[in-house]
């Protein structure tokens, strides 16, 4: 019996200690060569599925977000897509994407206009407004609060936004580029728990960090052993997720596998991939946003292969 608790922004899955996924995937967007259609994506980076099991998708390539329907053979576009600019009605290589529910918006992380911009969901919009300028953002969350989180892949940090305040608070990093606890070498996906702890991919750091609230240091919870393929290592980590255990799973990027690292545990399992990439079910290329429903099935941007796949719960 999945339990569920429900959040403003996330619906997380209560997943039992010894949980198993199907090894082959269902895909469930893309999946039509990489391209331009709206049943195709072209190297999709983060994810946010809702509650009706909606698929939204950073379509980078294409300059646009982009949702699947649960059962849609083909997504609709939802923000951008109207060619790279810097424009209200145009996204530039959009890397993350959330739902905020009081709003009904999406909120988006737009890295080359240096913004973050929000997109009402309305069937009559055409263009966004900027939330949050000057900032060269990658991943993005939102707690219980409606607090919203986004990395700074070029200050090496992660603010905290209270929605219509431009400037933040910094609650990570900020003490430039390096691998000391206090810092981070591209922070890129977040996960914020309910107690307000903040969870980073550090990306060149082979690492994923926790940081409590209003901690001064961060404290690495997986990797941090350098590049490689060993179960305590990484190769670019990138989406993240902890479920109500505390159990963390991370998108292994150049592994091409999914780990899932329990509570203090000093390495991880592969639960996902791992043999290589390629096109078929059971492989993960190159994964890069990752999330689950709420019946805890697992949801992987397979980046390579330009489609997302779902790896039910068994
Ligand atoms: C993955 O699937 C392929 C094709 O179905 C199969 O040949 C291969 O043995 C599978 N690999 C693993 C590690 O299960």
């Amino acid at each position: 019996m999945t339990r569920i608790c429900r959040f403003s922004f996330v619906v997380l899955p209560n997943i039992p200690a010894n949980a198993k996924w199907a090894q082959n995937g269902v895909t469930v967007a893309g999946g039509n060569e990489k391209g331009s259609s709206t049943n195709q994506l072209d190297n999709p980076l983060g994810i946010f599925v809702d509650e009706d099991l909606t698929i939204v998708i950073a379509d980078p390539s294409n300059n646009r977000i982009i949702q699947w329907k649960k059962d849609d053979t083909t997504g609709q576009i939802v923000a951008g897509g109207n060619g790279q600019g810097n424009q209200l009605d145009q996204l530039n290589d959009p890397t993350d994407v959330l739902v905020d529910k009081e709003t009904d918006s999406f909120i988006i992380c737009d890295p080359r206009n240096q913004r973050v911009v929000r997109w009402s969901r309305h069937s009559s919009t055409t263009q966004g407004e900027i939330l949050i300028d000057n900032i060269v953002c990658w991943g993005l969350a939102m707690d219980e609060q409606r607090y919203l989180y986004v990395s700074d892949v070029v200050n090496h940090e992660v603010r905290r936004y209270k929605l219509g305040d431009t400037n933040g608070i910094l609650v990570a990093g900020g003490n430039g580029l390096g691998a000391d606890l206090n810092q981070f070498n591209e922070p890129k996906y977040l996960f914020v728990d309910r107690q307000q702890n903040v969870y980073v991919s550090d990306w060149n750091n082979q690492r994923v960090m926790k940081w409590s609230k209003d901690a001064k240091d961060g404290i690495v919870i997986a990797g941090g052993q350098g590049q490689g393929t060993d179960l305590a290592q990484f190769s670019f980590p990138q989406g993240l997720f902890v479920d109500t255990l505390g159990t963390l799973y991370v998108a292994d990027q150049w592994n091409d596998r999914v780990m899932r690292w329990p509570q203090g545990t000093s390495q991880g399992t592969v639960i996902l991939g791992g043999s290589g990439f390629g096109p078929e079910a059971n492989k993960t290329s190159d994964p890069t946003g990752l999330s689950f429903d709420r019946q805890g099935n697992l949801y992987v941007v397979d980046h390579y292969n330009h489609r997302v796949q779902r790896f039910s719960l068994e």
